[in-house]
């Protein structure tokens, strides 16, 4: 296929060069948008009358029928042609003949593939939101259903304190809150329009770079076009979020494995979302989450990838900019599947409520409590941990749980202690008593799941 810039080369390429120089076999994913960004720009040409108006016309109607070709799977894109962009500008001048090469005046590729990637993640970065936003429904939905289920939370994976199943699940509805945000705050830096910036410098013609912006939906245009024709930032920053949200996911699957396991018997998985093993009957795996656990790694290599692509890169554009585009594009795919399958999946979790319970009871979850109503008499709370160790002590001694012990025994650590102690001893007083803010007490985490409701 020849070059559209083969004017100034006397030998043909080497099959193998454009083998390893092609990128359409993965950028032909920006088709729609290299479209769309297309005739936004030539109908800029014709309003400033750099191109006429019929020209422009069938510039617009070759792209459409392109446009028509490639969603019916009837267009061919060749590995010679280099890219999506090349590949188009090629498909148009056959079909309308040498005016389809007017499409390319007052732009260069550098800018228009910087445009398509801003189109593509600007549409991409909206579905993650939603995505996002649909998750945190279900959260907030399981939160209310199972108000009344208690917990051990954990630190060091040791139980420390009861809490509210809600409480726990509604730390994951934060997060999300604040992936969305970062996405919300990165499509800012998306939405600038590059095209016009030509090959780096800009150009002589009497182009609308304004105009192209608004017939395209973007809220800016960029200031400098060395920048515009080289800034991958925005790609940096979505990935960056993207990990941020890939780490969250995983943390949720790593408590859920962990949940699923016998030893625990928190939940139960769906069977329709776990898997069997090939040699063992009795197996049910929760590979689903296994692999979202494991798919973070991915995006954290896009990410480094990225990093490592720009970082030497002298201004303006570079070939390694290419490398661009398979990362981005894989993070985009992990994200919504790995989202799409944790929002099928999450409404189907059985919660098992008394062995949750039961655990929670155990491992003196409740000690702090005892420790809290000592310094809530006065004592020195350094003190009152101590005295409250030493009874942990005896009771593991003793084989007793701090319920089974008498005023008598208990008087016997402090002087402090009275009947009304045993009130807070309870898996539900000491719920009830987190009222802090953002604390686990019932009324609290009911207000949390109430506000975030009417924000959603
Ligand atoms: N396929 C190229 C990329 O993705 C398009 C820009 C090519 N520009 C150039 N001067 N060779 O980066």
């Amino acid at each position: 296929m020849k070059k559209l810039w083969a004017g100034r080369f006397k030998e043909e390429t080497e099959k193998s060069v454009e083998q390893f120089t092609a990128s359409v076999s993965f950028d032909l994913r920006l088709w729609k948008y290299d479209i769309e960004g297309s005739i936004a720009h030539v109908k800029m040409l014709a309003k400033q009358k750099i191109i006429l108006k019929k020209e422009a016309g069938s510039i617009i109607n070759g792209l459409n029928e392109i446009k028509k070709e490639i969603q019916s799977d009837r267009f061919r894109f060749h590995d010679s042609l280099e890219d999506v962009h090349m590949n188009i500008e090629h498909a148009l001048i056959r079909k309308i003949g040498p005016v389809g090469g007017k499409v390319h005046t007052g732009r260069s590729r550098n800018d228009q593939v910087a445009l398509d990637i801003r189109l593509f993640l600007r549409a991409e970065i909206k579905e993650i939101i939603t995505l996002i936003g649909n998750f945190q429904k279900i959260i907030l939905s399981l939160a209310e259903k199972h108000i009344e289920i208690i917990i051990p939370g954990y630190t060091h994976l040791q139980r420390a304190q009861p809490v509210l199943l809600s409480h726990h699940m509604l730390a994951y509805y934060e997060m999300l809150g604040r992936d969305s945000e970062r996405l919300e705050d990165c499509l800012k830096r998306v939405d600038v329009m590059p095209l016009g910036s030509a090959a780096l410098a800009g150009t002589t013609l009497p182009i609308d770079r304004r105009h192209t912006a608004s017939l395209l939906g973007f809220s800016k245009i960029s200031e400098n076009s060395m920048d515009a024709v080289s800034d991958r930032d925005f790609v940096i920053e979505f990935i960056s979020a993207s990990a941020t949200i890939m780490v969250h996911l995983s943390r949720l699957s790593e408590e859920f494995i962990i949940w699923n396991t016998g030893e625990f018997g928190f939940i139960d998985l769906p069977d329709a979302f776990t898997t069997g093993s090939s040699i063992m009957p009795q197996k049910k795996n929760p590979d689903i989450l296994e692999l979202i656990r494991g798919k973070s790694g991915r995006v954290f290599g896009s990410l480094i990838t990225m990093l490592t692509v720009m970082k030497g890169l002298p201004l303006a554009y570079n070939r390694d900019m290419q490398e661009d585009k398979e990362p981005l594009f894989d993070t985009v795919d992990t994200v919504k599947s790995c989202l799409f399958t944790l929002i099928r999946m999450m409404p189907k979790v059985r919660f098992n409520r008394e062995v949750m319970e039961k655990a929670a009871e155990g491992g003196f979850s409740t000690a702090t409590n005892l420790a809290e109503y000592l310094a809530k008499k006065g004592l020195p709370f350094r003190d009152a941990h101590r005295i409250t160790g030493s009874v942990v002590k005896y009771c593991i001694e003793a084989g007793k749980t701090m319920k089974d012990l008498t005023l008598t025994e208990l008087k016997g650590f402090s002087d402090l202690i009275e009947n009304d102690l045993f009130g807070s001893l309870t898996l539900q007083a000491s719920i009830r008593d987190k009222k802090s803010y953002g604390g686990t007490s019932k009324k609290r985490v009911i207000a949390r799941i109430k506000e975030s409701k009417s924000r959603q």
